[in-house]
């Protein structure tokens, strides 16, 4: 049976391309997501990806993974990471598997991005390699 691997993009990554083109690059979400629909049908996997602005969206998401074979979660949280302690126990109560991943190094930037409530729960984290960070991110999912 094919991997199922769910990508979760948080809030304003939706404007990706034009936000703060210094901070997150040139490519747009559509870019980014084309790229890992791409190597997913190069491992043959099945990947969902899902993208809100809002907290509540994120949680339904990351609930409904586990009726979806889901077995391994990709997630941008956003400014939720920093934030949302609702995204932290949805993800501790399906219980699957989770990368952390930000484009920027949130550790080069303002205090109050250096905490996450994510990342102690995370199989790992991957900040301030772009888009490079959700391949890799990925890669890592599809051979585990
Ligand atoms: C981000 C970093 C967060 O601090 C910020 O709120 C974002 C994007 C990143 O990908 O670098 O929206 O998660």
């Amino acid at each position: 049976m094919a991997k199922h691997i769910l990508v979760l993009h948080g809030p304003n990554l939706n404007m990706l391309g034009v936000r703060e083109p210094g901070i997150y690059g040139h490519q747009t979400l559509a870019d980014i997501d084309a790229r890992l629909s791409q190597l997913c049908d190069e491992y043959d996997a099945g990947c969902s990806v899902f993208q809100s602005n809002h907290e509540g969206e994120l949680v339904d998401r990351i609930q409904a993974a586990r009726h979806d074979e889901t077995e391994f979660i990709i997630i941008n949280a956003g400014a939720y990471t920093h934030t949302s302690i609702a995204i932290r126990d949805a993800l501790a109560a399906v219980g699957i598997p989770f990368i952390e991943v930000h484009l920027s190094n949130v550790y080069k930037r303002e205090p109050f991005r250096h905490h996450s409530y994510l990342s102690d729960q995370a199989v790992g984290v991957i900040a301030g390699l772009g888009p490079a960070g959700y391949e890799a991110a990925l890669r890592y999912a599809l051979d585990h």
